[in-house]
């Protein structure tokens, strides 16, 4: 008998909803919030609201469009965290009123494990991962390093201490005058500019933690000091800045990544989450990989942004393992391994 599961996904500004068939993806479909676009950054507030707005029509979809009645279904997997209250309160109230209606059991994930896990969805190519290996999920959210040792063994050895990865890049972006979210534009001018061109300070933070607060204060006050002296700074040098930047992003990146290969003595390195798309880094993390004797592995383009394919992926994982949810268990805005 195959296995239907529905996955949710609401924990930020994209309303999700996907079946999948053991382990492969039959609808993934994804409603993003454009509203957010004017404000320069996700409104909580307004997030919410969209969701309740498209949570129905984005599940109903996902459904037809995996040609298979609501009833087949065997699960509903849903995010529980960690993101923002409001948005995870719509995609989890949702998830378990379809369960009782139903009668069908509950599953909740873990929104960074599935960012990882989504790599063994079954159209992600022949080469999966091997355990143990040390996980990146780098977003606009989270800036984490993990060891996992198995698919529900997992230990975080690093992250950051201020700013996420992806939240510099539209910060930064957004002091260039940039639309958000800006780093896939920040990468696409990256490819005209120079990378060496300008020098931003790198933090000196010990371990495998990051900061990048410092980066972005930096930024920002070269920016004005450059602004001053010709007020078309920006416009003249946006893609030797873009380039800059993001090569120091991706040094500092790197370098903790590579500490961590070292010190864990696991040669496999697995990335997850909105930024992993960014081809600087995929260029910089391949190009190194006989040098510093590693092999990385990417997700695929539709697996990098927040989706619930991921989430029905590791709903699947539970489903064998029997590993179901109760109801009374609610939402968590910080939600560890
Ligand atoms: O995982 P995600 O969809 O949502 C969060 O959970 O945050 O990640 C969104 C982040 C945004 O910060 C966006 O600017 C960034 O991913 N992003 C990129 C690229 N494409 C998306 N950052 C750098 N380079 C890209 N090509
Ligand atoms: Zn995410």
């Amino acid at each position: 008998m195959p296995t239907y599961i529905l996955g949710i996904e609401s924990s930020c500004d994209d309303t999700s909803a996907s079946v999948l068939c053991d382990g492969k993806v039959l609808s993934n479909l994804v409603a993003n919030q454009e509203i957010h676009k004017s404000y320069g950054g996700v409104v909580p507030e307004l997030a919410s609201r969209a969701h309740q707005q498209n949570i129905i029509p984005v599940v109903n979809q996902a459904i037809s469009k995996a040609n298979i009645d609501k009833n087949q279904l065997n699960a509903i997997a849903y995010t529980r965290g960690p993101g923002l209250l409001g948005s995870l309160l719509v995609g989890s109230s949702f998830s378990k009123s379809l369960s009782i209606g139903l009668d069908i059991p509950l599953i909740e994930v873990n929104h960074m494990q599935a960012h990882l896990l989504a790599h063994f969805i079954d159209d992600c190519g022949p080469t999966k991962p091997t355990f143990p290996f040390i996980g990146v999920t780098i977003s606009g959210g989270h800036t984490q390093i993990v060891i996992v040792k198995d698919y529900f063994d997992i230990e975080l050895i690093g992250e950051t201490l201020d700013d996420a990865i992806g939240e510099t890049f539209d910060k930064c972006g957004n002091m260039m005058g940039l639309s958000y979210p800006a780093g896939a534009i920040i990468d696409k001018n990256s490819k005209l500019g120079d990378p060496l061109k300008y020098k931003f300070t790198k933090p000196k933070v010990g371990g495998l933690n990051y900061s990048f607060s410092g980066l972005k204060t930096g930024f920002l006050r070269f920016i004005e000091k450059e602004t001053k002296l010709n007020q078309d700074f920006v416009q003249l040098e946006i893609n030797n800045l873009c380039a800059s930047l993001q090569y120091t992003i991706i040094e500092i990146l790197y370098e903790k990544v590579i500490l961590s290969l070292k010190q864990t003595n696991i040669s496999n390195v697995v990335f997850g989450g909105g930024v992993s798309c960014n081809s600087g880094i995929i260029t910089k993390f391949k190009e190194n990989e006989s040098l510093e004797k590693y092999l990385s592995y990417f997700p695929k383009l539709e697996y990098t942004t927040d989706n619930a394919a991921m989430i029905a992926m590791v709903g699947y994982l539970k489903f064998n393992n029997k590993d179901f949810s109760s109801i009374e268990k609610g939402a968590k805005a910080r939600y560890q391994y």
